[in-house]
């Protein structure tokens, strides 16, 4: 039929649908007019992409909007649990695992929602990173008085213990050491003024990477920071400040086993490049891993509506990942949080100027898959080739010796298979773009 010849109705029918699909928003239209739906659960989830390559991927939570008891049950509805669960294969507390929350007094632990977090890991098979035993901030309020040159050693040695203690033998891996280098303080070994610093010397990350070591053996040890992606003058300075601190506790036997580059990422202005590859294999040659820890894309300098923010932000998820996945010493990315409905980047300054709410995360306000899941998911099938993928246990470490295998499926050479594997997915979720 052309359109010379369309009947009435033909047009009236074209009309209509045009009408409709301009209401809609561009997700829904592109779907549309793509004329499938994108599924986000089972198989198609990040979860079973990840696992199917080899690779594990997550986000960071708050425990306390965990529905765990719908999880126990099989019940979910709740779309924030229902996206930590299908979507993650490995989780963190965004805040519950810091000081602050967990200190309330010098002699008082509270660990409800990091246990909430736990069980919750536990009953949806999942992996757990610790985040994080010593860090310059959120400090709890006591900190600053109670804590003296001559106790701070039992102090961070205490906390240590305790915590890491508790989890033994339940934390993939834990950040042991949070942003502990800033060159912009002026000092010849980069460290930053932070108040362990001041109050123990420059050796209170060895002592804090030799403590965790005790409390829980299993769990890989990470040194965790930020601003160490870019090529910028400032960044690599940074970058190369990490590389030297790491150098120093490898000379001095004290055991790590990973950096967290936490990628917080920004959709204008320079892009991560080949100093973070170098760096990477520097690691490498070490015998260290690298984890993408915190990914999250801030749009603030890029004009336009919600589209434009979500292409620029997919663009730097495709770009990003798809260079550092493609390193074999890097097995694990998470983003910080699931979905835009709970990113910290508007919480505060970080807002963009014109008041447009970020979109940094994989899901956004409403919990629908925007672009960046689907750069995101792809750049997890083509950085990585297939694997004989079994799912890992929870509270067991990944054997990553079992990793990078090509994984051969009849009639699907090219990466369109089917994972192996179980993927919880309750029969109750349906996908946003499925309504
Ligand atoms: C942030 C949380 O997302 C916020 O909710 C909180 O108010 C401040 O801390 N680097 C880190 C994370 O290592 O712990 C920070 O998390 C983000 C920057």
């Amino acid at each position: 039929m052309t359109g010379l010849n369309w009947s009435r109705r033909s047009w009236i029918k074209a009309g209509f649908a045009a009408g409709a699909a301009a209401a809609m928003p561009q997700w829904a239209r592109s779907l549309n007019t793509a004329g499938f739906q994108l599924n986000v659960t089972g198989a198609d989830s990040l979860r079973a992409h990840a696992q199917a390559h080899g690779l594990l991927f997550g986000a960071a939570v708050d425990p306390a909007l965990l529905d765990l008891d719908g999880v126990s049950s099989g019940t979910v509805t709740d779309p924030y649990t229902q996206l930590v669960q299908t979507q993650a294969n490995i989780v963190v507390a965004e805040n519950s695992m810091k000081w602050g929350p967990l200190r309330p007094a010098p002699t008082s632990y509270d660990f409800t929602q990091a246990d909430r977090m736990m069980r919750f890991a536990s009953l949806a098979g999942q992996r757990v990173r610790g985040h994080n035993l010593c860090w310059h901030q959120q400090l709890p309020s006591w900190f600053k008085t109670t804590a003296t040159k001559d106790n701070a050693r039992q102090l961070l040695v205490d906390h240590i213990h305790t915590v890491a203690g508790r989890y033994r033998g339940q934390i993939q891996s834990w950040d042991v050491v949070n942003e502990a280098v800033e060159p912009r303080d002026g000092r010849g070994d980069g460290l930053r003024n932070s108040p362990w610093l001041g109050l123990i010397g420059p050796d209170y990350i060895d002592l804090a990477f030799k403590t965790a070591a005790e409390a829980d053996p299993g769990a890989r040890l990470t040194y965790n920071d930020y601003d160490i992606e870019l090529d910028t003058e400032q960044q690599s300075d940074k970058r190369g400040q990490v590389l030297m601190l790491v150098r120093r506790l490898k000379a001095r036997n004290i055991p790590i086993q990973a950096v967290g580059v936490q990628s917080h990422l920004k959709a204008a202005g320079p892009q991560p490049g080949v100093g973070l590859q170098t760096f990477i294999r520097e690691l490498k040659k070490m015998g260290l891993d690298v984890y993408v820890t915190e990914m999250d894309v801030n749009t603030r300098g890029i004009d336009g509506a919600a589209e434009a923010q979500d292409d620029a932000v997919a663009q730097v998820y495709r770009n990003y990942l798809g260079m550092v996945l493609a390193e074999p010493n890097v097995p694990i990315a998470l983003t910080w949080g699931i979905t835009d409905a709970h990113t910290w980047l508007n919480q505060s300054r970080t807002h963009r100027q014109d008041g447009a709410p970020q979109r940094p995360l994989p899901f956004d306000s409403d919990y629908r898959p925007t672009p960046a899941f689907s750069a995101l998911r792809t750049a997890i099938d083509t950085a990585r080739p297939l694997v004989q993928a079994e799912a890992p246990q929870p509270g067991r470490e990944l054997d990553t010796s079992q990793l990078y295998q090509p994984f051969r499926v009849d009639g699907s050479p090219s990466g369109t298979a089917t994972p192996a594997g179980p993927t919880p997915a309750p029969k109750s979720f349906v996908s946003p773009r499925q309504q």
